[in-house]
């Protein structure tokens, strides 16, 4: 196992990265200032395959557990089974000290993130990523949040976990396309802070597709690695941690016009194309870059081009998004690869001529 340190004042935490790590959780809750409960929030996926080995370890450092499920899907991250998850909560007899352990993808992580960070003002929150996203980027760095109406994540509060343990075990069982979702979010992270972790990527995709778990593990720990490094500097997204949002801007617009019928990975990937061919048009990127950025999509199984799609409605989409502020577009552009930055000052004209010219 591994072990990684966020280090944000008081509120610092581990991240434990290995396999066979389920079990041996309730040994590392046991012994802090938590409560003799502990409560599993998952979903009926994850349980049916991971929920009772996590809480036999629970149980055996002489936890009492509830586990709590609720269906898979994003339609889950919404204030009213939050509400429910309250109801349970209370029926459970759950305390301030109450951990509570956010078992599955990142629909379960901010989903029960949310509902831990407010139920009675707060009660200590325990990552258990399942998914390569959960493990990579949103059980790190505190961000909960349900969606509302048609807003994705608008409500939310930053609550940071008190630990994040990321079996790679867990990976196993993971549809491949659930995989190619979480690489498109490892690709990000490198190419946007870390070149020879890029080249790392490159060389082992393959292995890392067939759940090779040395492979697995290293891609988990380094891109984790990367995340705390900028949650560290920017905890609150003022600045720096927008540079996560590369391929996201465009990413987002692609993924509500396909309906959602894209995966999020399969729409970022495009995005990051994108951004990569915005800045290449600013002469701030090199075509050899964008060149071996297409390449690893590619061997993530990830697609590159625009799909048939309407591109003014992606463009349209674009005027709606949160990044799109007083007719500037904030966009994350990338200098080489390892190299990005934000910037506020792209040409609306450029975006929609790079997206209306395409394919
Ligand atoms: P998800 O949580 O919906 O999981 C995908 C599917 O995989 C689900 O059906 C789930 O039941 C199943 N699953 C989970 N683990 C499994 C396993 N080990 N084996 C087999 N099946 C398994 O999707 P996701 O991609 O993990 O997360 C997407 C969510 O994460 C979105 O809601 C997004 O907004 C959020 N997110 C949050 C942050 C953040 O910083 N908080 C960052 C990125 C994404
Ligand atoms: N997923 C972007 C962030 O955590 O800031």
């Amino acid at each position: 196992m591994k072990k990684l340190k966020v280090e944000l004042g008081t509120c610092s935490y581990e991240i434990r990265v290995g396999t066979g790590l389920l079990a041996r959780i309730g040994l590392w809750l046991k012994g802090r200032d938590f409560s003799g409960k502990a409560v599993i929030i998952t979903d009926t996926i994850v349980e049916g395959l991971y929920a009772e080995v996590l809480e036999r370890g629970l149980a055996n450092a002489g936890f009492d557990v509830t586990i709590l499920e609720v269906p898979p899907g994003e339609e889950q991250k919404s204030l009213e089974t939050a509400g429910r998850l309250y109801d349970d909560l209370t029926e459970a007899y759950a305390e301030r000290t109450t951990p509570v352990l956010a078992l599955g993808g990142g629909v379960i992580g901010d989903l029960a993130g949310f509902v831990a960070a407010t139920y009675m003002r707060g009660v200590p929150l325990i990552q258990v990523p399942t998914t390569l996203l959960a493990q990579v980027d949103s059980s790190i760095g505190g961000k909960t949040a349900v969606d509302h109406g048609q807003l994705k994540n608008i409500i939310g509060v930053f609550y940071q976990p008190k630990m994040v343990v990321a079996d790679i075990d867990t990976l196993k069982t993971l549809p491949e396309i659930e995989l190619a979702n979480g690489l498109a979010e490892v690709i990000k992270t490198a190419a946007i802070r870390n070149k020879s972790f890029f080249n790392f990527l490159d060389i082992n995709m393959n292995k890392a597709l067939q759940y090779h778990p040395s492979v697995l593990e290293t891609v988990v720990l380094e891109t984790a690695r990367i995340k705390a490094e900028i949650v560290e500097k920017d905890e609150k997204e003022v600045g720096l941690r927008g540079i996560l949002n590369y391929g996201h801007t465009i990413g987002h617009a692609i993924e509500a016009v396909s309906d959602y019928e894209l995966k999020h990975g399969q729409a970022v990937a495009i995005g990051m194309m994108a951004a990569a061919k915005i800045s290449s048009r600013m002469e701030i990127l090199d075509e050899v870059d964008i060149v071996k950025l297409e390449r690893i999509i590619e061997k993530a199984g990830l697609p590159t081009e625009m799909p048939d799609m309407d591109k003014e409605a992606v463009w349209q989409a674009m005027q709606h998004d949160k990044k799109v502020a007083q007719d500037r577009i904030r966009f994350v552009l990338l200098r080489s690869i390892g190299n990005a930055f934000i910037s506020d000052e792209i040409d609306p004209a450029l975006v929609e001529e790079v997206l209306v010219g395409w394919g």
